[in-house]
């Protein structure tokens, strides 16, 4: 499939560029400013200095990287890997317009194994909602490791989606024990869409790479990936959800590994489910009057001398 620009699109390019703003520019920019809040913490943990070479893994459109050029200047050289070959000639064309192509190289790898990134070669590595989606967190954290100088900084911004998971789950255990024909219709399709977005029993929880760690899993792998100076600062949000029209919302999903509501809707609910469902949920969402909840963990930590 091809993008707006005209690369392929692949599962994480079709989230970072189209679900993640069900195709509006409003909604878009809210999410964006949003996003930057998270970019500059992960920046702000970096403790960049003019020099150096910043390792931006699961570097996406290059939100990260390129940030940290513009605090920085010229001096800063970045690494940008992700797995997407898409998003990566994508933040590559972004460097371009931005006239900062020179101080950037843009490599495909997985985090897991990152081949081409010699040992004890960059000052400082970044992530922001990368490891939330690798399988193995702590082969990812070790590769980590392996690439910064002894003395280089690791800072990572992730949001921690097991409490969302919980949930679901202890809504499909209480639907399961007491539907056969549920008196509220509403409830039932509530469960399968939080089912289709998140894993909903305790085995698929700790299976998935979404939820299969907490906020403190991320300082018990960096101890064992041998990480000094560990800082975690585990930041809850609640508040009043933005208003959505319906119809971007549907077309937004939560994460990439998610479906759209409009997809899940098509795939799982009959016509009448889908009346109900609108009905039931659609007042909340384009008034904002629902609670929504943020969990980022920020976590730095230093590659020791010896
Ligand atoms: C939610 S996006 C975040 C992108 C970027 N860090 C940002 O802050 O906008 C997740 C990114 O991780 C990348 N990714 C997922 N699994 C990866 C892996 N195993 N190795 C490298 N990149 C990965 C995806 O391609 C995507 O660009």
């Amino acid at each position: 499939m091809e993008g707006p620009l005209g690369f392929e699109t692949d599962l994480w390019s079709n989230w970072l560029r189209n679900h993640r703003y069900g195709g509006d520019a409003d909604y878009e920019r809210n999410v964006r400013s949003r996003v930057a809040v998270y970019v500059k913490r992960v920046l702000d943990g970096a403790e960049l200095w003019p020099g150096m070479t910043l390792l931006d893994i699961g570097a996406g459109e290059g939100a990260v990287g390129l940030a940290a050029i513009e605090r920085l200047g010229a001096r800063l050289k970045v690494l940008f890997i992700d797995i997407s070959p898409s998003l990566l000639r994508h933040a590559e064309a972004l460097a371009l317009c931005a006239g900062v192509a020179s101080q950037c190289r843009f490599l495909q790898a997985s985090v897991e194994h990152m081949v081409p990134v010699a040992d004890a070669s960059v000052d400082a590595v970044t992530s922001r909602a990368v490891l939330a989606y690798v399988p193995d967190k702590l082969a990812a954290l070790r590769e980590c490791f392996r690439v910064l100088k002894p003395g280089g900084r690791i800072s990572i911004g992730e949001p921690v989606f097991r409490d969302e998971a919980l949930a679901a789950a202890a809504l499909s255990q209480v639907l399961a024990a007491r539907v056969v024909d549920h008196p509220d219709r509403l409830m039932p399709l509530v469960q399968r869409w939080q089912a289709a977005q998140f894993p909903d029993t305790p085995d698929a929880i700790a299976q998935h790479p979404l939820t299969n760690y907490s906020e403190r899993d991320l300082v018990r792998f960096l101890q064992q990936a041998g990480f000094g100076h560990i800082h975690l600062e585990f930041h809850i949000d609640v508040g009043e959800a933005e208003p959505i029209p319906w119809e971007v919302f549907i077309n937004t999903s939560l994460h990439p590994l998610a479906p759209t509501l409009a997809e899940i809707m098509q795939a799982q609910f009959d016509a009448e489910e889908r009346r109900i469902f609108e009905h039931g949920m659609r007042p909340a969402i384009e008034s904002g009057d629902r609670v929504c909840t943020d969990r980022m963990a920020y976590v730095t930590a230093v590659r020791p001398y010896l």
